[in-house]
């Protein structure tokens, strides 16, 4: 598995423009990520049945993209993929970002405030970590570090969440969020960021854009149409009239002192809305042409991932999303699936579901 991820992450680093010596770096760094699920067969099922992406491969890509830009790298992966239980799969994620940390010189004391929290001794479900690397030029990625609400049960998810945030100064953020139907993430940049982010993502099973719009609620009023416009665009507004989405949403906190999220993401599960990829494609594209945004990359990148037509099937494109922080320019990030271990087929576009996705 490790020979197919790091080929087509080869392939993305080229479109990213980084060069020869930091692809390098990045191919190995997500190899020894995925520890000894790097070596194994394909022929193989999945390592584990990870939530991480639909076919369960452990990791999955994603650009980011600004106004007249080359789009940034990350990749997000599962190093505990390949532990039987969830209590090994959380320790064995944590030991994969120490050793980030010692490598790359950077803390990890927001984490280890929370470890008790997050991994516990007997975690429930879906997850224990993930981790995403954003691959920068100079071989030193950006770390972030996903965990799971749900980890002491979960009914207990908002009173873990409360208590994340508490403990790291953001004593308000918890009532700055919108009604949600699940909490599904917490996660926090960790190494080197302008300004390190805890973010909460949100769960809505019957998101309009009206409420996207409304939930993107950071100053410039603006933002609030662009949301609402993103959600129509991508949830096929000329093909379904309004519809109802089952989205996510994210709120960024950097500010301790005021509980005002500083950063707003709507997240959409485009894979759920279409028929097949083109779809996908196409709905992605006009988004990233409105924002100036350069989507022949986004074809190149789908081309160095997978040689299948996009009409053949549907989950290369994963998710879309646009993500508004305070005082800079609107950003497009679009998730890439692997695809390592299975290719969904197509489906009849009718049969696109308002309320696809089994939570995770
Ligand atoms: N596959 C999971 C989901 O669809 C988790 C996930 C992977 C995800 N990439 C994501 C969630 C990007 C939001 C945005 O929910």
């Amino acid at each position: 598995m490790g020979g197919l991820v790091t080929d087509q992450l080869a392939r993305l680093c080229d479109i990213a423009q980084l060069d020869r010596t930091d692809t390098e770096t990045y191919v190995q760094v997500l190899a020894a990520s995925l520890g000894p699920a790097a070596t194994r067969s394909l022929a193989l099922p999945p390592p584990a049945p990870t939530l991480l992406s639909d076919d369960h491969t452990p990791v999955e890509y994603s650009l980011a993209f600004l106004p007249g830009a080359t789009p940034a790298l990350r990749v997000l992966v599962e190093p505990g993929c390949e532990s039987g239980d969830l209590a090994e799969n959380g320790r064995t994620g944590l030991r994969a970002i120490r050793a980030m940390a010692e490598r790359w010189d950077f803390s990890t004391a927001q984490l280890d405030l929370l470890e008790d929290l997050f991994l516990p001794d007997h975690p429930a479900g879906p997850f224990a970590l993930w981790c995403a690397l954003e691959l920068r030029p100079g071989g030193v990625p950006g770390v972030k570090v996903y965990l799971n609400p749900a980890a002491n049960g979960p009914d207990r998810r908002a009173a873990t969440l409360r208590e994340a945030l508490r403990r790291l100064g953001h004593h308000q953020a918890f009532d700055a969020l919108p009604p949600a139907d699940d909490h599904p993430f917490l996660a926090l940049d960790l190494g080197e960021w302008a300004a390190p982010r805890v973010k909460v993502y949100c769960t809505h099973d019957r998101l309009t854009a009206e409420q996207a719009g409304r939930y993107s609620r950071l100053a410039p009023a603006e933002g609030r149409d662009q949301a609402a416009e993103f959600f129509d665009a991508i949830a096929g507004v000329e093909e379904h009239g309004s519809p109802t989405r089952r989205a996510l949403t994210c709120y960024s906190f950097t500010d301790t002192a005021t509980g005002r999220p500083s950063g707003f993401t709507l997240h959409m599960p485009v894979r759920a809305y279409v028929g097949h990829d083109g779809a996908a494609r196409d709905r992605t594209v006009r988004m990233l042409e409105r924002y100036g945004m350069d989507a022949g990359a986004l074809d190149r990148a789908l081309a160095a991932v997978t040689s299948r037509r996009l009409a053949d099937g549907v989950g290369l494109v994963a998710y879309v999303a646009l993500v508004h922080q305070d005082g800079r320019a609107p950003r497009i990030t679009v998730y890439v699936s692997a695809e390592a271990y299975r290719v969904q087929p197509p489906r009849p576009a009718a049969a696109a579901s308002p309320h696809p996705l089994a939570t995770p």
